[in-house]
């Protein structure tokens, strides 16, 4: 077991911490998840980003990363893209056990329970790696104190891309922390787009037809009892929103509290 508290596996560099790298899994060419030592002063709050990165030749390569475990957990863990030519995933892709990762010690955004009302159910719909913010909110205690269910939907391209979501969601079961809460009021919902599969289709279509609430057996959204996160490209973000508003949905901010809360999963082209 891994001590944390020792000094050589995070250096303080200041604006950074640098975390040995713990734990290293690729799910498909496009996608892996690392896990580093956590310095035991980074507090976040489930559901925020904070940047990471490489050391560069002249200065670090920095990118906005979710963090993807939950507060209680005594080390970090991100879910991550591989793209091709990617400034920073290009190196980060290939990180070891032992190597460093630079952390920034100013965690950050708008994915947290404090932006939102009090509600009964809580929607966390996500693409891709929109998913990462969700996997650190569902193996949080204090979501399923907050909310009497949660639903966490997560859409990619292919079957093997909803690995990591599937797997999370597997081991909550047998989780000694979160399993007894989230047993019976977590519901995962998990769909492909270009593949055949039990369950097909963007999640922005799934919500128009009402697919997805006949498939999970629960009422269409409401403002009265819903609140909705959501983490995807900023096609998909623009689109819900638009959904969200039209059914009388209003987005907070962590100043003013709504019903629903948006934040993009990467800063594609053009944004
Ligand atoms: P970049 O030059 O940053 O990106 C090149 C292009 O790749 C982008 O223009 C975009 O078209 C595409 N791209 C980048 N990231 C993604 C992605 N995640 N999914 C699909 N296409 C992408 N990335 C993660 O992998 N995991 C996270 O938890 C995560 N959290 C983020 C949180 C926020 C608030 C923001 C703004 C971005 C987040 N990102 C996340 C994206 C991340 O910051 C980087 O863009 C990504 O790591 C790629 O870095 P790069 O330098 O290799 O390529
Ligand atoms: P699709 O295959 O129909 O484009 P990506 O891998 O491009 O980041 O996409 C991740 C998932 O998000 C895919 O299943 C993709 O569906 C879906 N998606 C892309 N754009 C939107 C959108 N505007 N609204 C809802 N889902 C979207």
């Amino acid at each position: 077991m891994l001590d944390t508290a020792q000094d050589a596996d995070i250096i303080d560099q200041g604006a950074f911490f640098a975390c040995k790298v713990t734990e290293v899994e690729h799910f498909t060419d496009d996608l892996f998840r690392f896990r580093t030592a956590r310095p035991a002063t980074l507090r976040f709050r489930p559901g925020e980003f904070l940047m990471i990165g490489l050391e560069g030749e002249k200065k670090p390569v920095l990118r906005a990363y979710s963090v993807a475990s939950p507060s209680w957990d005594d080390t970090l863990e991100f879910y991550s893209i591989k793209v091709e030519n990617g400034a920073l995933t290009s190196r980060l892709r290939h990180i070891q056990l032992g190597d460093r990762v630079l952390v920034g010690r100013k965690p950050t955004g708008t994915l947290v329970t404090d932006a939102l009302k009090p509600g009964k159910r809580l929607y966390m719909l996500s693409t891709g790696t929109g998913a990462a913010p969700f996997a650190s909110l569902i193996r949080e205690p204090g979501v399923y104190e907050q909310f009497d269910e949660v639903v966490f939907t997560h859409t990619c391209r292919t079957s093997a891309e909803l690995t990591y979501s599937r797997g999370l969601v597997e081991a909550l079961k047998t989780d000694p922390l979160v399993g007894e809460a989230a047993a019976g009021r977590l519901v995962y919902f998990d769909s492909v787009t270009r593949e055949d599969g039990p369950r097909t289709g963007r999640i922005t279509t799934l919500i128009e037809t009402g697919e997805l609430f006949e498939r999970i057996d629960r009422p269409a959204l409401n403002p009265e009892t819903d609140r909705v996160m959501i983490c995807g490209s900023m096609a998909m973000l623009d689109e819900l929103k638009t959904m969200l508003e039209a059914r009388g949905f209003e987005e907070g901010s962590n100043a003013k509290p709504g019903d629903f809360v948006v934040e993009k999963a990467f800063a594609g082209e053009g944004v």
